[in-house]
């Protein structure tokens, strides 16, 4: 190994991990058996955080690298890293956007019509062989339906654009109308989910947005309501999103995020009513490829001295 000292907070992919370890000295925290002892050893060489979204990177852990250059995050979430002590220290920090937005959205769009039509019920019901006895119950129809995008950044607008095709009116939620959109803004989260027949959550992790999602937008959704997270867990009440499902006061959900993942709560899995997804948003090769190699060319441009692909205002 040569070049500067790169720690890892995460393991990449196998073809991520082959270009980096010819460029740069990794010191992969994940492998560390003692953490604390690790961090001591390399803390006063190490120049760049290589990490993951849901990693992220702490003040508590910069703190103790005083070489620490860049944070490079392989996912376009930086909600787990500290931005405001990496600004105090100058420590420039870059995320993967634009590359992963369409197979977000298409997961999502996989989701909603995953609940809505039964998809999973209904595989279930012909391998179980339920078919030959009696036919499954009817589902609810996606098309034309008003759908509810709660932010409407890359992703919500990649979402939304898949939605026109299904023939749906489209509502929004955010801090800001986007009247270029032509979609339909509510300022007011709860009078959005009231208006929507699916209430679909892409707005970014973080504690500007936590718990934004609460009680009151499930009641206004309703119990023919199909809610759907493909941003953070922390962005929902969980309790409050368990409680409307297991009382039907909303009638289904699909989940791609949760809190406290991977453990997430267990009540989840006893649920008829979910379609549940491990994080798997951006996770397709081609995307992946691509988040890891923009994490790859950000770093390459810091150590170059050129101007970074993704930086993170
Ligand atoms: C990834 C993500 O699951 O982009 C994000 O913010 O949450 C995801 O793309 C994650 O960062 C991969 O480890």
């Amino acid at each position: 190994m040569a070049g500067p000292d790169v720690l890892l907070i995460g393991p990449y992919p196998e073809w991520d991990m082959v270009e980096l370890e010819p460029r740069y000295t990794l010191h992969k925290l994940y492998e560390a058996v003692d953490r604390a002892a690790a961090l001591r050893e390399i803390g006063s060489r190490v120049r760049a955080i290589a990490t993951r979204g849901e990693l992220g990177a702490s003040a508590e852990l910069m703190m103790q690298l005083r070489q620490l250059e860049i944070v490079s995050c392989y996912g376009v979430g930086t909600d787990a890293i500290d931005l405001s002590y990496a600004r105090g220290r100058s420590i420039a920090v870059t995320n993967t956007p634009d590359v992963l937005t369409e197979d977000v959205a298409d997961l999502g769009v996989g989701l909603l019509l995953a609940v809505a039509r039964g998809i999973v019920a209904g595989d279930g019901h012909v391998r179980s062989g339920s078919w030959s006895s009696r036919n499954m119950g009817l589902t609810t129809r996606i098309y034309g339906k008003r759908i509810g995008i709660v932010g409407l950044g890359r992703i919500g607008a990649a979402f939304a654009r898949r939605m026109e095709a299904f023939g749906c009116e489209i509502g929004y939620f955010g801090r800001n109308a986007k009247p270029g959109s032509g979609y339909r803004y509510f300022a007011d989260l709860t009078e959005l989910a009231a208006w929507a027949d699916a209430l679909v959550v892409t707005v970014a992790g973080g504690a500007g947005t936590r718990d934004l999602i609460g009680a009151d937008a499930f009641a206004a959704l309703g119990p023919e309501g199909i809610f759907v997270n493909l941003s953070r867990g922390t962005t929902v009440n969980e309790p409050a999103l368990l409680e409307a499902l297991q009382k039907r006061s909303i009638k289904a959900a699909g989940l791609d995020v949760f809190q406290n993942e991977p453990n997430i709560n267990p009540a989840f899995r006893t649920l008829e009513n979910v379609v549940l997804q491990p994080h798997h948003g951006s996770a397709t090769v081609e995307t992946r490829r691509a988040m890891g190699k923009l994490v790859r060319d950000n770093l390459a441009a810091h150590f170059a001295g050129s101007p970074l692909l993704t930086p993170v205002a």
